[in-house]
C-alpha cells in the first residue's frame, strides 16, 4: 500500500518543480508596474512585497485573485492582472517570484 501511495505524495511535494521560473521572469513584465521588477515592492507600501514568498503560498493567492474570491480594499487591483492566467502561468510567476531574495 505504501509503494502505491508513495508517487503520489512525492508528487505532490513536487509540486514547486512544475513551475518555470525563466517564463515567470517573462510573465512579471506585466507585475512590474506595482510590484516594481525585483518583487520586493519597496517604492510604494500599498503593494505587498511577493519577493521571497513561499511558492505554495503565491499559488494560492494568485488563484484567489483568479477567481475573485479576495475582497480585501485594494485586491480589485490584482484582478485584471491575473484574470487571463493560465494554471501554468500561476505555477511559472511563483516559481519565478518564491526564487528571488525577499
Ligand atoms: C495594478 C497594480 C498591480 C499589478 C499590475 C499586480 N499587482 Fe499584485 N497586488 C496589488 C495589490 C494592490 C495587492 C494587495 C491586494 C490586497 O490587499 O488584497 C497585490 C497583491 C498581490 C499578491 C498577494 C500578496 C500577499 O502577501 O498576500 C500577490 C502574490 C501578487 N499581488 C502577485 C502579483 C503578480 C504575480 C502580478 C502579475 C501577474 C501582479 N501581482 C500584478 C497590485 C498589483
Amino acid at each position: 500500500m505504501l509503494a502505491v501511495l508513495a508517487p503520489m505524495v512525492c508528487e505532490a511535494g513536487a509540486d514547486e518543480t512544475r513551475g518555470d521560473p525563466r517564463r515567470g521572469l517573462e510573465l512579471s513584465v506585466s507585475c512590474a508596474s506595482c510590484h516594481e521588477g525585483d518583487g520586493r515592492s519597496l517604492g510604494y507600501r500599498l503593494y505587498p512585497r511577493i519577493a521571497g514568498q513561499h511558492y505554495q503560498y503565491l499559488v494560492n493567492a494568485l488563484t484567489e485573485f483568479r477567481r475573485l474570491e479576495r475582497h480585501q480594499a485594494y485586491a480589485f487591483q490584482m484582478w485584471d492582472p491575473t484574470l487571463h492566467l493560465t494554471d501554468q502561468d500561476v505555477r511559472d510567476l511563483a516559481a519565478y517570484y518564491a526564487k528571488l531574495p525577499w
